[in-house]
């Protein structure tokens, strides 16, 4: 039997990448976007679905259990990027941001779980972000509303395993997708006392993103991840400096670590 899977944004970047790989895999793959009939090109069939109303959510959901019957795997991948000094990001784009990439993906566990407990299996992988594992400058909301949806998912993890249903978190580094022009970039003001340091800080975050490597890699992850039995807490993805600032994070002291950050963002 063909396994069923939604993924949320399957219509750019790395979303959109799983779904090729897992459609050419055999597997039954339903992706959303807000907006499925401006997308042209889906190999896979699209559902309209913003992780900000639950009401979409919730319908997309239960169109997938109609037509198939069961759903085995839910990848939460719908996300978007913020920056900016956290002293000039307006309020209701903090919140935006968290509503986008925390109380979304929960709405679509919530949404998901009554139907793998009746299948008493499931898996639910939370795309995340390197940057959940350390708070960086500019980036601030982001690195926590990543970071918050990191905790939910060990928190949920063992809520669940007696349900049969395993929950995982992926954290990719950087990938070339559209995330940099999706993501909200807080104006740099003219005569702000950021202006200097967050204009080049923003120039730079927007070339790592341009020159990360291709959201394929993320897909073999995901799809060596399904594979598994009983899937880690943690998966990184990315290039070695990316993912080895985590373990330096846990060795080093906590100013020698922020000295190491401050150097890299040149702060
Ligand atoms: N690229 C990277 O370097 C990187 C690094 C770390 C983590 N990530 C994470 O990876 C995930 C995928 O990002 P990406 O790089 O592939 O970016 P992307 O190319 O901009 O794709 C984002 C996807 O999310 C969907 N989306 C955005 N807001 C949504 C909403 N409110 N409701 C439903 N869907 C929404 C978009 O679909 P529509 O616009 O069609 O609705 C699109 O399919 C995100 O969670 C991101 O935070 C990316």
């Amino acid at each position: 039997m063909n396994k069923v899977v939604l993924i949320t944004g399957g219509s750019s970047g790395i979303g959109k990448s799983i779904g090729e790989f897992l459609h050419k895999k055999g597997y039954i793959v339903y992706g959303t976007s807000r907006n499925p009939e401006k997308v042209v090109n889906s190999i896979f069939p699209l559902l309209a679905l913003d992780v900000r109303n639950a009401a979409s959510i919730h319908s997309a959901v239960a169109k997938v259990i109609e037509i198939s019957g069961r759903l085995d795997v839910v990848i939460n991948n719908a996300g978007v990027g913020i920056t900016g000094p956290l002293e000039e990001i307006p309020m209701e784009e903090i919140k935006n941001n968290f509503e986008t990439n925390f109380f979304g993906p929960i709405e679509v566990m919530k949404a998901v779980l009554p139907q793998m407990r009746e299948q008493k299996s499931g898996l639910i992988i939370n795309i995340t972000s390197i940057a959940a594992y350390m708070g960086l400058p500019y980036r601030s909301v982001y690195s926590a509303s990543k970071g918050a949806l990191e905790l939910i998912t060990e928190g949920l993890r063992m809520e669940v395993k007696q349900f049969g249903i395993e929950i995982t978190n992926v954290a990719p580094g950087d990938f070339a997708t559209n995330i940099a022009a999706g993501r909200f970039h807080a104006p740099v003001i003219k005569g702000s006392a950021y202006e200097k340091v967050y204009g080049e800080t923003l120039a730079t975050m927007n070339e790592h993103v341009d020159a990360g490597s291709n959201p394929n890699e993320m897909a073999e992850a995901i799809y060596k991840i399904m594979q598994t039995k009983k899937p880690n807490v943690h998966y990184k993805v990315g290039v070695f400096m990316q993912k080895f600032s985590i373990v330096l994070k846990r060795a080093l002291p906590d100013k020698m670590y922020e000295k190491m950050l401050m150097n890299h963002y040149k702060l």
